[in-house]
């Protein structure tokens, strides 16, 4: 049988109308996923990064060219292809427990087996003792890590990822950095992941795509060529890492948000002394 997973994104285009004129998005955007493969994708914001994965996860099927997954089109939403968003999209009148749940709401388990499942993935995600919270009563990055908990729980075969380590610390974040890769090297899911970090893109990634704006197209691909677990510290993460921000800076120029020239900072906002003494 062949292994599943494998994604096929072919001359994709894609535009939204806006205050009546159409703004193109995404342009002519080639993507091959293998099956088990990690692809990461970094890009000025505004790329249209989040648009592919909507493309991709089925939430949107208003574009041009083809996406294929399994050598079959994508017409809608499912399960085997889980997207965790930018932002947590919890259901906030559901606990944490009920709505990692979710996840497995059309799995072939027992109710045992699914609440033994649950648990473990609230406690990959560092949020056990959290079960019955609700997402209000969370902060930003718990919200964010029981979403990974959801897109992970149901191990689809695909899972897309939007900048989901995004809105936590720098320790949650490489761990959670390195369970991914752990789990993605134990299950074999194939991986694609937004990230604005290139740190992030190249420690994970087996390639890197770089997407340059307006419109959103492919402007580069970087192998990384490196077996995970990773070092951070391997020279060759280094080397690569460096192509990757070379590129990013090109796509968005030298005063752009990757330039390696100095940053000129906006001069300090002064308040005249009766004002700030109002
Ligand atoms: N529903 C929509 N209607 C109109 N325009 C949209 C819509 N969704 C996205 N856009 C536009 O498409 C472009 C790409 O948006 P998208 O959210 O895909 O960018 P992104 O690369 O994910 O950016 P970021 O890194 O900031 O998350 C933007 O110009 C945005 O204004
Ligand atoms: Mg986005």
């Amino acid at each position: 049988m062949a292994q599943q997973g494998h994604l096929e994104i072919r001359n994709v285009a894609k535009q939204f109308q806006v205050a009546g004129a159409l703004l193109p998005v995404l342009d002519n955007v080639n993507v091959s996923v293998a099956a088990g493969e990690f692809v990461t994708i970094v890009g000025a914001s505004g790329c249209g990064k989040s648009t592919l994965l909507r493309l991709v996860a089925g939430l949107d099927r208003d574009y041009g060219g083809t996406i294929d997954y399994d050598g079959d089109g994508i017409d809608g939403p499912s399960l085997d292809r889980g997207l965790v968003f930018q932002e947590p999209r919890l259901f906030p009148w559901l606990s944490v427990a009920q709505n990692v749940a979710l996840g497995l709401l059309n799995a072939d388990m027992d109710t045992a087996a699914k609440r033994r499942s649950v648990a473990e993935h609230i406690d990959l995600v560092g949020l056990s003792g959290f079960e019955n919270a609700f997402p209000h009563q969370l902060s930003g990055g718990m919200a964010q890590r029981a979403a990974i908990a959801r897109g992970l729980v149901n191990r689809p075969g695909l899972l897309l990822l939007d900048e989901p380590f995004g809105a936590l610390d720098a320790l949650t974040r490489a761990r959670l950095q390195a369970e991914l890769q752990r789990i993605w090297s134990h299950e074999r899911i194939t991986m694609v992941l937004v990230t604005h970090d290139v740190d992030e893109a190249v420690y994970l990634g087996d390639r890197v795509v770089v997407m340059a704006p307006r419109p959103g197209r492919i402007a580069e691909t970087f192998e990384v060529g490196l077996a995970h677990p990773r070092d951070r510290s391997d020279a060759v993460l280094l080397r690569t890492r460096n192509a990757v921000l070379a590129a990013l800076e090109a796509t968005t120029g030298p005063d752009g948000p990757w330039s390696s020239k100095p940053q000129t900072r906006p001069a300090a906002i002064s308040i005249p002394p009766q004002q700030a003494a109002a």
